[in-house]
């Protein structure tokens, strides 16, 4: 069976891990585990993007070899993915053998079959940002800031035809409308090729830059930045092995707004069309993390670093945090307030409280142990109705990359959950010794263990220990198919359930 397969971008390695990169690891995360509870088999894969100028020259200043700086980042970024509790399958390092063959065997079939010649090139070009420019690229008469020192340079270069497939990439993008998603950032490639294309240089000489994989057909050359990185989404998934097929073509690449186009969606599309290789399904282009205003970076200097959350509230209350913030593809602004009010209000209230409610009542009223429901009233009816409805809209949001808006939804129905208690009001119930109110009781805390348990069951991907747990309180295995752990069913009726527990604590 072919995987799901699913990827983010690969991670520089010219800094530690912040913000921006720990969000696209989260929001992948939970796709990938959406997909594993929906039955899919899923590969996930993340990494890390070692060559380059950027990362020579931050060896340099240090004074160490390039890979041993990048041995140090890539441990920086997988102490990241492991506080984060990301299920990635693979980590991939674009230093690695299996990489650098992959891109050499690439490289010479295109340079075999006529897709790269050599030119001499002969223009201004920008150390800072590893490119080319022309003069469209000024503004004002100017080199933006951003291209730091701008030197003119005439030297012989290779170039893959990418203008040869410019017409053949929009007739993709206009045959396939939710190939980039959001459905705005696909109407802004299109824009992008309205201008015509150059040829793209993917050599750079030996004597400026030697921290790179080799041109196969010529060792005076290491290979562009972008052209060794992206190929990473193919050496991952086995290129070249018999296992390739079950992988390719990924299903989903996750990457950030800011490198959507060109690299993502023009580059890498004609890189495979060229190669003959599929084209991945869908590209999914997420919104900034920003600060007052600005990207946010390892340098912005915030007051709180927003990864020291996670240590501090636990990853979970973090994950939650960015899901239920972000919507996809726009930016957010981060700030510490709303994360103490939602971990306060959402967390701590909504979900903490309703767990340690129902534990402490279910020990006093009932022993621990869940009771059967036996009667079916209008509290009962509502209630289910609601989780009819949330699990479908829910699943919906989830599917269509809307995670804040479903978890809006399933937040709505744990506060439907709190406020069906307030309705029966089994504190009251517990005093009555009628046996219609003992039956009422028996209905109300089974009814809110089961709506409870599919609630949690919702929350899995988003927050997979905080679903453990409760699932543990609750005599439970971690939910592993929502075909069938969704369905209401009261399968809790005679099981004992566990000690009353504090998940999200006041004081941290
Ligand atoms: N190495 C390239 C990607 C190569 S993929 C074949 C790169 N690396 S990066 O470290 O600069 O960025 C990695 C990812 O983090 C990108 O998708 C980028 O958009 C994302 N983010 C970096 N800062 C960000 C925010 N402030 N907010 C959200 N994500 C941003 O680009």
């Amino acid at each position: 069976m072919k995987s799901y397969y699913l990827t983010t971008a690969i991670d520089y390695a010219n800094g530690s891990p912040h913000l921006g990169h720990a969000y696209e690891k989260i929001l992948t995360d939970v796709i990938a585990r959406a997909n594993r509870l929906h039955g899919k088999s899923v590969k996930f894969v993340t990494g890390l993007d070692e060559h380059g100028q950027k990362v020579q020259q931050g060896a340099e200043t240090e004074g160490v070899k390039p890979i041993d700086r990048c041995d140090r980042i890539a441990e920086e970024f997988q102490s990241m993915l492991e506080l984060l509790e990301i299920s990635n399958d693979d980590y991939i390092r674009t230093t690695q053998e299996r990489h650098k063959k992959v891109v050499a065997r690439l490289l010479q079939d295109l340079f075999d079959r006529g897709e790269i010649y050599q030119a001499e090139y002969q223009g201004f070009y920008s150390t800072r940002a590893e490119q080319f420019l022309q003069e469209k690229d000024k503004v004002d008469g100017e080199w933006p800031e951003i291209f730091g020192e701008v030197t003119e340079i005439t030297e012989k270069n290779y170039f893959f035809k990418l203008s040869k497939y410019q017409d053949w990439l929009v007739s993709h993008l206009e045959d396939n409308p939710s190939f980039i998603e959001p459905a705005h950032r696909q109407t802004q490639v299109l824009e992008f090729l309205k201008d015509p294309l150059n040829d793209l240089c993917i050599s750079r000489p030996v004597e400026r830059l030697n921290w790179g994989i080799p041109l196969p057909f010529d060792a005076e050359y290491v290979t562009y930045v972008w052209f060794d990185a992206l190929v990473n989404y193919v050496s991952a998934a086995g290129y070249g092995e018999d296992s390739f097929d079950n992988v390719w073509p990924a299903d989903l690449h996750v990457i950030g707004k800011d490198i959507l186009a060109p690299p993502h969606a023009v580059y890498w599309p004609i890189m495979l069309k060229a190669s003959n290789l599929a084209l991945p399904k869908q590209i999914l282009a997420h919104g900034w993390w920003t600060s007052s205003g600005a990207k946010m970076s390892k340098s912005t200097g915030e007051t709180v670093d927003p990864l020291s959350l996670a240590e501090k509230y636990g990853s979970d209350a973090f994950r939650y945090f960015v899901m239920r913030e972000m919507t996809v593809g726009n930016d957010a602004e981060f700030s510490l307030e709303r994360f103490e009010s939602r971990y306060r209000a959402d967390l701590g209230n909504d979900l903490g409280n309703l767990l340690s409610r129902l534990l402490h009542m279910t020990a006093t009223y009932e022993e621990g142990i869940t009771p059967e429901v036996c009667l079916d009233e209008e509290p009962e009816q509502k209630i289910r109705s609601l989780w009819e409805l949330t699990k479908e809209e829910t699943l919906a949001c989830f599917s269509s990359y809307r995670f804040n808006q479903g978890l809006e939804k399933t937040f709505s129905f744990i506060r439907g959950i709190n406020k069906y208690a307030d309705e029966r009001k089994p504190w009251k119930l517990a005093k009555s010794e009628e046996a219609a109110d003992r039956q009422a009781l028996q209905t109300c805390l089974g009814t809110m263990i089961e709506a409870l348990r599919l609630a949690s069951g919702l929350l899995a991907p988003v927050m997979p220990s905080v679903h453990a747990k409760i699932n543990e309180r609750l005599n439970l295995p971690p939910c592993a198919d929502w075909g069938e752990d969704l369905s209401w069913d009261h399968r809790l009726a005679g099981k004992k359930l566990g000690e009353k527990t504090i998940l999200f604590p006041r004081e941290v």
